[in-house]
């Protein structure tokens, strides 16, 4: 059966909305009542039926309306989307690895037929129907990056493995939590994570850029992060902070469930093959605290880790102005009951 792709807003008038079936396999982040940065990283194996991670790359109900919004983001700042010149074998790379996986995955939305260099790939969902050359950028009407994360669900940074670290010198990012590409755009591993708290201390860069200068082509990893946002917007950017910054001045406790989002991101690493590039797509997921609490068990568990949230974590995320009334509103779905580990 296909997806039911929803027509949908990020931006104005906040139409975003899980369905009932979209909030049972929205990757609820704890194992535990607490959060603390660790160097959360596991393979990226295909997962069980109907989770996020059933596919390598999730494709979900929200995909037509994240490309439009992506779209938009573009029209009016091209700069989100970058490549310095010797990254274009990795955005050949990077289109292969996503025209492969989303014809495997879902034959029913997305096809991929291939005669040597000529290649001929469908997106139904999106009404493409494009024949190209493999290799040759003037073949198609964006670079080879730009074209298929056009297509695909979130964020995309692309790295280059040189001089024993990791450099920021392509991607797309229109669907972040509050950093820019054209900032980091040339920087390091431990530059671009310069401004996070205490993981720096704790040894978490070192320990998990050794991990990734180590990983292996087709034997992909994934990690998770998560934040919050106020409306569902996918483009908190610093470039667009004067269009989102002030709704955290918005939150009261008559709106929480409707405004307050949990913002999950699922990150991936991938080898890329010719390019020898890393891969690392930053899929992000929504989640309004009134679809949240129909689990009682992430009500009671998301209420434990934002109350004893370290207030480093908090001030970084940005979180401090409505953290307490969030902590508040969901108190009134916490009995205080044990909670089981690992879920
Ligand atoms: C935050 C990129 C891998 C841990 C960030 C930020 C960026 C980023 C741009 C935001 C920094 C800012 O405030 O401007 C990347 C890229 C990676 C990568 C491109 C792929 C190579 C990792 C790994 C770990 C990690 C492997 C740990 C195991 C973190 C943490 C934060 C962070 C803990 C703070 C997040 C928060 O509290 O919301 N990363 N990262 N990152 N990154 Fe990474």
């Amino acid at each position: 059966m296909g997806i039911n792709f929803k027509q949908e807003t990020f931006r104005d008038d906040f139409s975003f909305r899980n369905s009932p079936e979209q909030v049972r396999r929205f990757p609820f982040p704890f194992h535990e009542d607490g959060y603390m940065y660790s160097v959360n990283i596991e393979p990226h194996v295909p997962g069980a039926k109907n989770t996020v991670f059933e596919h390598l790359f999730d494709v979900d109900e929200h995909y037509v309306s994240e490309m439009h919004d992506r779209a938009l983001v573009l029209a009016e700042d091209p700069l989100r989307c970058q490549s310095l010149p010797h990254m274009t074998l990795a955005g050949w790379d990077t289109l292969e690895l996503l025209m492969t996986e989303k014809a495997k995955s879902y034959p029913e939305h997305f096809s991929l037929t291939r005669d040597g260099d000529k290649w001929h790939w469908v997106n139904r969902p999106l009404g493409i129907d494009d024949r190209f050359t493999f290799g040759d950028t003037s073949t198609l009407p964006y670079d080879p990056l730009e074209y298929i994360t056009r297509q695909s669900q979130g964020d995309f940074a692309v790295l280059d493995q040189r001089d024993g670290n990791l450099w920021m010198d392509a991607g797309i990012v229109t669907t972040q939590a509050d950093w820019s590409l054209d900032f980091d755009i040339g920087m390091n591993f431990f530059e671009w994570h310069a401004p996070v708290p205490l993981a720096h201390e704790m040894g978490v860069f070192k320990r998990a850029l050794k991990f990734l200068m180590a990983l292996q082509q087709g034997q992909p990893a994934r990690r998770h992060n998560w934040t919050m946002t106020i409306n569902p917007r996918l483009d908190t950017s610093p470039e667009n902070y004067h269009k989102w910054g002030t709704d955290r001045t918005t939150v009261t406790p008559e709106n929480v469930g409707d405004k307050v989002h949990l913002r999950v991101e699922i990150q991936m690493f991938f080898r890329l093959p010719r390019s020898n590039a890393l891969l690392f797509p930053i899929r992000c997921y929504l989640i309004k605290m009134d679809e949240l609490v129909t689990s009682p068990k992430w009500a009671r568990r998301f209420h434990r880790v934002l109350r004893d949230l370290p207030p480093e974590l908090a001030e970084y995320k940005g979180l401090v102005r409505y953290r307490p009334t969030v902590v508040e509103w969901l108190s009134k779905y916490d009995d205080g009951a044990p909670t089981s580990p690992g879920f």
